[in-house]
């Protein structure tokens, strides 16, 4: 049976006064170095990686570290607890980096993930995700736990029920829907169904939530709010079936910086790691906040309009209603991707302040890099001493 005797005190008083005085994620150093003109990043990352065949995707490793920092020092002076979802990048190297950052774990999406991640030596981790168990599921989930502290999710009796029968004591948090409407039970039904697991045989740690609604205009600061009053109510209901919320985990990217700290334990940033199009036009990042593009080459220019070898199989093809195209050049912000299909993207230049011709390089934003990343073996990091190091995606298509 569960044993929910921990305190959820995990907040000293002391850091909560800090609370109150602590830095936005907005006004944490940002890097500040414009992307354009000579010898800006921009020029430089394609300087140092001339010598590959495009397309590929490139990080610039010194604002990859500066995002790094940023969530960390946030996470830190907030309070929070930082364990960044590591589907972004699927990077061990990337995944210890973190760590060493000051991330107290790692959030994964599926078992193959947290397999990945648990042979790469990483002892903490938290499947995000409902999942349905089977007996081939458990087998494996059952090796990962043999060597690795792994939290799993529940969002129905009957999948809390199934995954007891096959994982008994299994630690778990209760999913709840904070307005993403996509999986999570209503907060206020967090107590019956904690319950009914702890009845089970599960031991209920707390509740977790994704605003992913936070992916819209308006929707950072709307998104936490929300995700701040789902888990109090969330955390409430659980104690009124006795049962300690320890942990009250939520977080995106575009909330993470109006996190409500007097709630949450918690947060689970994904994207901040690289940024991409999708938080700049969020008004998350800037366009010197964008660690990763996929460098390109023009292969057909026509006045303002070219041709780049970038296509949706490197960019990936998310679009969502609100972005301005298929995706952002930092060193062009005024440059718009028309279209894209698998091997080409069509970029206006008409607005921007040259038209590339053929033969040309340019750097490009990909709308949701988590997309992106997961289409690459490796990604190219350009070193600080504008040296090139080779990264694998390891975890790259575990997907079961
Ligand atoms: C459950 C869960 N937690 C955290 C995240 C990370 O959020 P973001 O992608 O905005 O960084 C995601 C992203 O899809 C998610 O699904």
């Amino acid at each position: 049976m569960v044993s929910n005797t921990v305190s959820n005190d995990k907040r000293p008083v002391a850091l909560v006064g800090i609370h109150a005085t602590a830095p936005t994620l907005a006004l944490l150093p940002h890097m500040t170095e414009p992307n354009t003109g000579q010898p800006g990043r921009g020029r430089r990352i394609l300087a140092a990686t001339s010598a590959l065949d495009t397309p590929f995707l490139a990080v610039d490793e010194q604002v990859l570290d500066a995002n790094i920092a940023r969530m960390s020092a946030f996470a830190a002076t907030s309070g929070l607890r930082l364990r960044p979802h590591a589907k972004t990048h699927k990077s061990l190297i990337l995944g210890q980096r973190q760590l060493d950052g000051g991330a107290t774990g790692l959030t994964v999406a599926t078992i193959a993930e947290a397999e990945a991640f648990a042979a790469g030596g990483f002892s903490d981790l938290f499947i995000a995700y409902p999942l349905w168990m089977t007996e081939n599921k458990a087998a494996r989930l059952r090796a990962v736990m043999a060597r690795t502290h792994v939290l799993l999710a529940i969002d129905s009796v009957a999948g809390a029920e199934q995954l007891a029968s096959l994982l008994p004591g299994a630690p778990v948090l209760v999913e709840v829907d904070s307005g993403h409407h996509r999986t999570g039970v209503a907060p206020e039904l967090a107590g019956d169904l904690g319950a009914a697991a702890g009845a089970a045989g599960l031991e209920v740690l707390g509740v977790f939530t994704f605003p992913g609604h936070s992916y819209r205009p308006g929707g950072p600061s709307d998104a936490a709010g929300q995700e701040s009053h789902a888990l109090a109510v969330a955390a409430e209901s659980l104690r009124s079936h006795q049962i300690t919320p320890v942990i009250c985990s939520g977080g995106s990217t575009p909330s993470a910086g109006n996190t409500d700290s007097t709630v949450l334990t918690e947060i689970r940033p994904g994207v901040y790691v690289f940024n991409d199009a999708g938080q700049v036009e969020l008004g998350v990042a800037t366009m010197a906040d964008v660690a990763l593009t996929a460098i390109g080459t023009v292969v057909h220019s026509n006045g303002a309009k070219a041709v780049v070898d970038v296509g949706s199989k490197v960019l990936g093809a998310d679009q969502p209603a609100w972005i301005s195209g298929g995706g952002r050049l930092p060193d062009e912000p005024e440059a718009r991707i028309t279209a894209l299909s698998e091997h080409h993207a069509t970029i206006d230049f008409s607005n921007a302040s040259r038209h590339p011709v053929a033969g040309e390089r340019v750097r490009i934003a990909p709308n949701h890099v988590c997309t992106a990343v997961n289409l690459a073996d490796a990604l190219v990091v350009v070193g600080a001493d504008d040296v090139l190091t080779h990264w694998p995606v390891t975890a790259r298509g575990a997907n079961t």
